[in-house]
């Protein structure tokens, strides 16, 4: 079968008043994704020959964040908010020479898969339906989504709004999701014919099913899972979003070979790479753009941001890896040890208390406990490169910038503010004093 080119209208320019908040509803994120993003990573694996997002006049940051995840969307404004079906008109004047299916989809749902959107796009082929309806099975009958009415036969007649809907079709489980799959010629014409005498005094898009039925036209419901389809409308079904979305990366890190031992304790950025053979233990944040690779273990209470663990290192417990940290092959970084902008090479070791940031160290260099890179002079960042297999004795203080050769040992307790040459030994410290008996001199002394 021929496939039929798609296009995508993402409706987004709702304010969403009841987020309580000074951001666009979908600037929100979850697990480090907008919602918007989400929405436009997911309707991407479609790969849609045309796609428009609608927005308020006031919102450049959405604008911003749709063209960052999808740099050939066209943006269109609705200057009022009158209506998932007033919004959708401002977008159609990018669709006027357009012939194929049109999916609309709203920017407030974001965890929705290609997978259910590819099914109503083969249902829409196969049925000849003209209006494909995403639907979900609500048992909450106070649930405030729309209610899909059907006939005997299964065919969708019509979507009455909660605020419309009598107490007895608020008995009806089947939802409205809000993704609408239609054919484009027909949604023009339509559009121009969906009125606005309701509860809402809106322009609802969802008129459109008994519009297309009283045509004598084939509407159909393609169901899927409630928890996929959830609207995010205030910040406790964020939460709910973020907690569904946790399930399923962790699922999926899991079936690709992630232990976890309480992975319920575990967070999981939208965009992670995982290997395989990695462990995780509980209690750990792996936030925005981490790469994590074969055979590593990260361990308890570990938090990581913008960092790439390479195979085999051990990571943690409470270890925190910050933005632009590359921890080479087989590396060692134990409890309390921060680190920032540091690339550490393959087998290093920085195994206690330390704090390096804006620093190179060269493979299987040891950093000994408490040792510091002082990199902020108050208005700058300077860099700290250590050498191959160079010693840092523990609590040593590393004066930025400075380079400390390949083998080069530095003793404990040191401040290094001037570089070290390769194999040398390097120390800063006050000659011991000695004084026999001065301490039991003292305490009796105290005692007296
Ligand atoms: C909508 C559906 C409802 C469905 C629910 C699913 C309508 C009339 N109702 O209700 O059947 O069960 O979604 O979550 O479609 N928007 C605009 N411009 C507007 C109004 C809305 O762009 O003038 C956008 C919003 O930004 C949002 C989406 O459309 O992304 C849905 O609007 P919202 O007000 O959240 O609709 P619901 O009441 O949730
Ligand atoms: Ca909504």
């Amino acid at each position: 079968m021929e496939k039929i080119p798609v296009a995508c209208i993402i409706l987004a320019a709702g304010k969403g008043t009841r987020m309580q908040s000074a951001l666009p509803k979908v600037m929100h994120k979850i697990a480090g994704r907008t919602m918007i993003a989400h929405v436009l990573h997911n309707v991407s694996a479609l790969a849609p020959v045309k796609l428009i997002s609608v927005i308020a006049e006031d919102m450049k940051l959405v604008e911003q964040e749709v063209k960052k995840n999808f740099s050939t969307a066209e943006i269109a404004i609705q200057k009022e908010q009158l209506g998932t079906a007033h919004a959708t008109k401002a977008a159609v004047q990018y669709l006027q020479n357009f012939s194929g299916i049109t999916l609309i989809l709203y920017g407030d749902t974001p965890l929705i898969t290609a997978a259910s959107l590819q099914k109503m796009i083969s249902e829409i082929e196969t049925s000849k339906a003209a209006v494909v309806v995403l639907g979900m099975r609500v048992s909450d009958h106070d649930n405030k989504y729309g209610r899909l009415l059907v006939d005997a036969k299964g065919n969708l007649q019509r979507i009455v709004e909660y605020k419309d809907a009598t107490s007895q079709q608020r008995e009806i489980e089947l939802c409205n999701s809000g993704v609408m799959a239609i054919s484009t010629d027909k949604l023009l014409r339509w559009l121009e014919m969906i009125e606005n005498n309701n509860a809402k005094k809106e322009y609802y898009l969802t008129d459109i099913v008994a519009i297309a039925t009283t045509e004598g036209e084939k509407c159909c419901v393609v169901e899927a899972d409630a928890q996929e389809l959830m609207g995010v409308n205030t910040r406790l079904e964020l939460a709910q979003a973020y907690h569904i979305l946790q399930n399923r990366l962790r699922h999926q890190a899991m079936l690709q070979g992630v232990t976890m031992i309480a992975p319920e304790t575990v967070h999981i950025s939208a965009d992670i790479k995982f290997g395989c053979d990695i462990i995780i233990e509980p209690n750990v944040w792996l936030g925005d753009a981490v790469v994590v690779e074969d055979n590593v273990t990260i361990k308890a209470f570990s938090y990581l941001e913008g960092a790439v663990v390479k195979r085999g290192a051990v990571v943690g417990p409470y270890a925190r890896l910050r933005a632009g940290t590359v921890i080479g092959e087989g590396c060692k970084i134990g409890n309390f040890v921060e680190l920032k902008k540091a690339a550490v090479d393959t087998g290093a070791k920085i195994s206690h208390l330390s704090y390096i940031g804006d620093a190179h160290i060269g493979e299987y260099a040891n950093i000994g406990a408490g040792t510091i890179t002082c990199n902020y002079d108050g208005y700058d960042k300077h860099h700290t490169d250590i050498g191959r297999y160079a010693f840092i004795g523990s609590n040593t203080a590393l004066i930025s910038p400075v380079v400390v050769g390949d083998g080069a040992i530095i003793g404990a307790g040191s401040v290094i503010s001037e570089d070290v040459e390769s194999d040398a030994l390097s120390m800063t410290r006050v000659e011991q004093q000695h004084k026999q008996g001065w301490a039991k001199e003292f305490r009796r002394k105290k005692r007296n």
